[in-house]
């Protein structure tokens, strides 16, 4: 008989801890390190009451049912079946089935114990034509039954509007969000989601994470439309030094025109928020040099403040300002007042952090291969952002290239924030680990030590800058199940619980099993937090 059938999953995850070939085994052997020893347990009542625990998804990545009930092409549904654009011809015209399947995935939700779930709508799903006019009933129907079952469970939606997937007839018609058509389209498109569902409602995102989508979709060519251009890449179309900069003014200007239209009809009646949420790497200097230190304030500010500061203060980044010439877009004064103040919360998804090296005093030839392409041009802030140092990886990998592990990049971002932003609210709305593929033998697959640690040792360094009076008022992680990881496809899995691909099937992993007592405050196993600290952090200290 196998050893996995031979002894409970909960004794086996202790087998595996205690098991000299795992890592947790080592670094419960070797003792703690300083860090660890300024932590402590981190515990769900360490979070004030009120704060949110939950899980989040995205409607593309899990639903499937591409053209049922009414539903459109949008975007991805095109891109995606183009030669060469996601690893392995993988698409997400069925995805998880969680179109069909929503009721037992709720039930699992609920099985979790969390208090909220961030999902987002289809825009085609529910307007097939992009604009307001012609609403999907079946498409309304859908969402507002996972709202009214998360809250018969007790579960508090947290939807967001947006989530990269456009009508494609919206890009075919004016060429999506290089148009400013279409921020009075999204207006449309928020207004039929306050209408519909703002009763039941309470957290409002607008959009997803536009730094990263103006990123990926115009400079890189790695999301719809495709559009790049040397030394980024070589798509058909596209210019990735100016168009990032418009889409995301595009995208700026539609969250604060839906924002306004929220506040001003639908808040003071259904009492909810509002905010956006941007993919926050931290940056940590190359080296001791002063313009290295530049380089990490030019790289936040290109990245987070670029989103956030028009959105509290009225305009982009001075630090963009100063770098940027006439392509860097302008807001009229009518705009900088409708888009000044215009969250009332900032979220931040926090994978990453990368090391930065200055480009105005050395050379970051886009040869050097090192450095991800463009670091020498304004567009990136003139800074190459670079994963390892002297070929070492800045923590241990994960997988996608870009994300190690480095848990006190959690504490580090959410200080910058607060201080940058005099401590508005803040929601980390998704951190999360995807096992590097090479890794996925069958104890790193559903005995996912690896991402229960990870998950401690991020609300360690959360909790700490809580204790040091950061408000932040709630954590999702990154992901309920193995999904569609856009141009990763199916390979690369962050779920609590994995996903058989002929089957559909669910099945829970180890870490799904940890978060459910996490939020019961039972402590699990006999793996402490803070050796979660210590093992992450000796990972990326051990080879500096
Ligand atoms: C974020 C996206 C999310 C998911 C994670 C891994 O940038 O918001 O959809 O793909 O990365």
């Amino acid at each position: 008989m196998k050893v996995t059938t031979m002894l409970s999953s909960s004794s086996l995850l202790l087998f595996i801890l205690l098991s000299s070939a795992n890592p947790y085994a080592r670094a419960l052997q070797e003792g703690g390190n300083g860090i660890e020893e300024e932590l402590e347990d981190v515990k769900r009542s360490d979070f004030p009451t009120g704060f949110l625990f939950g899980v989040a998804t995205s409607s593309y990545q899990i639903e499937g049912a591409i053209l049922e009930d009414g539903k459109s092409l949008s975007n991805w549904d095109v891109f995606v079946h183009k030669n060469g654009n996601v690893n392995n011809g993988d698409t997400g015209d069925i995805a998880t089935d969680h179109y069909h399947r929503y009721l037992e995935d709720i039930e699992t939700i609920h099985s979790l114990g969390v208090d909220a779930y961030r999902f987002s709508i289809s825009w085609s799903r529910i307007l097939p034509n992009g604009k307001l006019g012609g609403v999907n009933a079946a498409g309304i129907m859908f969402y507002s039954s996972i709202i009214d079952n998360l809250l018969l469970r007790g579960i508090q939606p947290f939807v967001t509007i947006h989530h990269w997937d456009i009508p494609q007839v919206l890009s075919d018609e004016y060429g999506g969000w290089l148009n400013p058509l279409i921020q009075d389209d999204f207006v449309h498109f928020a207004e039929t989601c306050f209408k519909n569902f703002g009763d039941r409602v309470r957290y409002w995102v607008t959009i997803n994470e536009p730094n990263l989508a103006a990123d990926f979709a115009y400079e890189r060519g790695k999301h719809p439309p495709g559009h790049c251009s040397p030394p980024f890449g070589n798509c058909s179309a596209g210019n990735s030094d100016t168009e990032p900069l418009i889409a995301m003014h595009n995208m700026l200007l539609a969250h604060a025109k839906a924002s306004k239209l929220y506040r001003e009809q639908f808040q003071p009646k259904q009492g909810g928020v509002i905010g956006i949420v941007v993919h926050a790497i931290m940056y940590e200097p190359f080296t001791d040099d002063e313009h290295d230190k530049e380089a990490v304030k030019r790289a936040l500010a290109n990245n987070v403040a670029w989103a956030f500061d028009p959105l509290v203060f009225g305009d982009y980044p001075p630090e963009m300002r100063r770098y940027h010439r006439n392509e860097l877009p302008k807001f009229t004064p009518e705009e900088r007042l409708l888009i000044r103040d215009s969250i009332d919360f900032l979220g931040l998804n926090h994978y990453a952090t990368l090391y930065a090296k200055d480009c105005i005093r050395s050379s970051c030839a886009s040869s050097d291969s090192a450095c991800a392409p463009g670091g020498d041009r304004a567009i990136c802030g003139f800074v190459c952002t670079i994963a390892e140092r002297g070929g070492v990886l800045i923590g241990e990998p994960t997988g996608l290239p870009t994300f190690s592990v480095v848990p006190r990049g959690m504490e580090e971002i959410v200080d910058y924030v607060k201080n940058r932003y005099h401590n508005k609210p803040m929601f980390i709305t998704e951190n999360g680990y995807s096992t590097p593929p090479q890794q996925e033998q069958v104890d790193d697959f559903q005995l996912d030590v690896k991402r229960i640690a990870f998950h401690k040792a991020y609300l360690a360094f959360l909790a700490r800058a809580m204790r040091n009076g950061a408000d932040v008022r709630g954590y999702f992680v990154w992901t309920l199940m193995d999904d569609f990881e856009w141009s990763s496809g199916y390979d690369v899995k962050f779920g609590f619980y994995s996903v058989d691909r002929a089957t559909l099937n669910r099945t829970p992993r180890s870490s799904a099993k940890w978060y459910r007592n996490f939020l019961r405050n039972i402590s699990s196993d006999s793996m402490k937090p803070r050796t979660a600290v210590a093992f992450w952090s000796k990972v990326g200290r051990a080879e500096e």
